[in-house]
């Protein structure tokens, strides 16, 4: 079954080990593409996307083998550019091979990625960049196909700091000829673990967690072992599930460096947070204090990956509160959901304004995107009586398990079989 059962049980309490980032693990996994010999990824998390990635590298002719949390890929002998239309329509973050097939290729097919439910999700950045680079399309049907002789280093200027198109733009330039220099580029940290995946593989990138990326294309790369770093939206989901629950946590493995902006919020809250080395020991004594405002933004500003889990955390705080979302564009699919379980939240625009409540009731529920899937477990977990989330196939996209790791801080929670 898709179900996922919970019964809210009161304040977590326990301690959490974090997976392997999604979000870092999807482009290196693309960008072994470029790579003719064997790569070896070490930490990478069980999630369906990165089962999805797996697939579409095999599609192309890549030998896959999986070991525990390490994962060998072997792109020596590619044998096709056409990516299977039900993995890319499955995954849309699929568009971040396009750059790796053209360069090694020269020729790569895929159909339209396509919007989802938080948002439009177009490509039109990617385009730009490539075609900048010297990659030539056409659209047949709902199908695009790119050809090129060679990517020619350029500067491009990103019109807005997306990080799946700064990735594509980064799998084109490393073995382009000449320089590439990418201008209002994303600095996310899963941008620079590529970028430090690409250079441990014998790239020239400079300019590594700036805006401007400027890289010195290479004749060839070649075979590397790399670490996977800890998931910050998974690590924050956790966090924030403290906040919510008043309860007292050790995250084992955070990325700590990587999650300021949560951190800081959560502090706002009223929680106390002790920064280890790579752990987060963290408890939420009170009711946790509503924020004033929250603004979602490129990093390392707020995540938007947490905006919906922070939805849940501020429904059940003391006073009002308003989150703005400023990268997608229809990000509040959990409003109707939460609203059911009797918080108090409207939305109107991009802004979403709550006020909180001392608690939640339990609710027969749906989740219709990753991020929100996560965000009903965990108002599910803060509400009075048993609670059902449909759909959960949505939240192991990301997550590898959400009820194993909420029933090791003390959740009554199980995946109805
Ligand atoms: C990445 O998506 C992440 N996914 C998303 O995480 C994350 O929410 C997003 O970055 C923002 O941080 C992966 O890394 C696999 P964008 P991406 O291009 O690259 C617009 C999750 O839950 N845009 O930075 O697709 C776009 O519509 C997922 O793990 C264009 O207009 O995000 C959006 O409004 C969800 N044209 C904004 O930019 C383009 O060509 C940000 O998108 C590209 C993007």
């Amino acid at each position: 079954m898709d179900v996922i059962h919970v019964e809210g049980n009161g304040p977590l309490q326990g301690e959490v080990t974090i997976q392997g980032s999604k979000n870092a693990v999807l482009p290196i996994l693309a960008a072994t593409i470029l790579i003719e010999g064997v790569c070896c990824l070490k930490n990478c998390p069980h999630i369906s996307d990165v089962e999805c990635m797996l697939n579409l590298l095999e599609s192309v002719g890549c030998r896959i083998c999986r070991d525990k949390d390490s994962l060998k890929v072997d792109a020596s002998n590619l044998k096709e550019t056409r990516l299977p239309k039900e993995l890319v329509s499955s995954m849309r973050s699929s568009i971040i091979l396009l750059a790796p097939l053209l360069s090694r290729c020269k020729e790569a097919t895929l159909n339209y990625p396509g919007g989802c439910v938080i948002g439009e999700r177009p490509i039109d950045i990617h385009l730009y960049l490539l075609k900048k680079l010297g990659a030539v399309f056409t659209s047949e049907e709902d199908f695009l196909k790119g050809r090129l002789k060679d990517f020619s280093g350029t500067t491009v200027h990103l019109t807005f700091p997306s990080v799946g198109a700064t990735e594509n733009g980064i799998l084109a330039g490393v073995l382009a000829k000449g320089r590439t220099v990418l201008m209002n580029c994303a600095k996310e940290p899963e941008v620079r673990q590529l970028c430090q995946f690409l250079n441990s593989a014998g790239a020239k990138i400079d300019g590594i967690g700036t805006e401007c990326l400027t890289i010195e294309g290479v004749e060839r790369l070649y075979p590397v072992t790399y670490t996977i770093e800890a998931d910050r939206i998974v690590a924050g989901t956790y966090l924030f599930s403290a906040v919510a629950t008043r309860g007292r946590i050790g995250i084992l493995n955070a990325p700590i460096a990587d999650m300021e902006a949560a951190i800081a919020v959560a502090r706002q809250m009223g929680c106390r947070i002790f920064e280890g080395s790579n752990c987060l020991e963290v408890w939420q004594p009170d009711r946790p204090t509503a924020v004033k405002k929250v603004k979602t933004m490129v990093y390392p500003g707020f995540p938007t990956d947490l905006q919906s889990v922070l939805l849940t955390t501020l429904s059940v705080s003391k006073g009002e509160s308003v989150v703005e979302e400023t990268i997608f564009s229809n990000r509040f699919k959990i409003v109707e959901e939460l609203s059911r379980m009797g918080a108090d939240i409207k939305t109107e625009g991009n802004c979403a304004y709550i006020c909180g409540k001392n608690n939640l009731h339990a609710a027969s529920l749906l989740a219709e995107d990753l991020r929100g899937g996560a965000a009903l477990v965990l108002a599910g977990i803060c509400a009075h009586g048993e609670s059902f989330i449909g759909n959960s196939h949505f939240i192991e996209r990301g997550y590898e398990d959400i009820c194993r790791d909420f029933r090791m801080l003390g959740a009554t929670i199980e995946k109805m079989r």
